[in-house]
């Protein structure tokens, strides 16, 4: 018997978390869905996180958080992510950085321990540490019987992340990709067990760039004036990995991309949430 994670993308803003909202449950209900990990670092307003947008993604489904570059944009972030043991940061930030780097949260039937942790890229990533010895330290760290483990590595290139998925062939049950926010077609279990991806993609708004209004990036691009780059509101969809585990080797199985269609959510893209306004989830 397996067991099934799905990875979920970079939640991106209000159209975000609404089509998590809207198609993660039942997602969870159909495909028996034993544990959720989703990335969340775009999750409020489309950059960063806030305490009350955890509290609504464990509502809608998700079990673990994951964060990416811009972990720490929204600081009150910190205090949720020093309390609750379901949120990881990246391995590879200075030890100074709050919040942990590593964490085991249960399936949702409470009977297997499954091991969550993230870390950063650093092609065209900006200036972070070596993913590589944080990765492999941490893994050390993890208690040995908990066998199924599960990294997002968020990072740009994805010769990057492919290098991430063999150098963590066999030793992880699932290395999914984030960051890019579209998707990839290389999901597929490697020769030692793990479940890989280069990038799952967005959980947000496709009708954009990258989540952000089309219109306004263009505008930047085309005459050298800044706009600000608010998310976008059309197509959003819920993007992720499933992947079934066997639980007791933690070998990955199966990988399978998922993609799913959701509505334009009324009222705007912000919420009250967001700090920009309006209440609407
Ligand atoms: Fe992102
Ligand atoms: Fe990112």
């Amino acid at each position: 018997m397996s067991i099934n994670i799905l990875c979920i993308g970079d939640i991106v803003g209000r159209p975000g978390r609404m089509v998590l909202a809207d198609k993660l449950p039942a997602f969870i209900e159909e495909r028996k869905v034993d544990l959720v990990v989703a990335n969340a670092e775009n999750a409020a307003g489309g950059s960063g996180l806030t305490p009350q947008i955890v509290k609504k993604l464990h509502r809608y489904g998700v079990d673990a958080i994951t964060l990416g570059d811009h972990v720490f944009r929204k600081r009150e972030i910190v205090q949720a992510m020093e309390q609750s043991d379901r949120i990881v940061r990246p391995v590879n930030l200075l030890p100074g950085a709050a919040g942990r780097r590593w964490t085991v949260v249960p399936t949702k039937d409470n009977r297997y321990q499954v091991a969550v942790t993230c870390a950063l890229g650093q092609m065209y990533m900006g200036n972070w540490n070596s993913p590589w010895q944080a990765v492999a330290k941490t893994l050390d760290e993890i208690p040995a019987d908990v066998k199924i483990r599960v990294i997002d590595f968020h990072a740009e290139a994805s010769s990057e992340k492919i290098a991430m998925g063999w150098y963590l062939n066999g030793k992880v049950s699932i290395v999914f990709g984030t960051h890019t926010h579209i998707p990839t077609a290389d999901a597929r279990v490697l020769d030692g067990g793990t479940a890989f991806i280069s990038d799952v993609g967005m959980t947000g708004p496709y009708d954009g760039v990258l989540g952000r209004r089309k219109d306004r990036v263009l505008s930047v691009l085309t005459t050298s004036m800044p706009a600000r780059f608010d998310v976008a509101e059309g197509d959003p969809r819920m993007c992720g990995m499933l992947v079934a585990v066997n639980p007791q080797t933690g070998k990955a199985e199966s990988a399978e991309r998922i993609e799913i269609q959701g509505q334009v959510a009324e009222g705007g893209a912000y919420d009250a949430d967001d700090g920009q306004g309006r209440s609407h989830d």
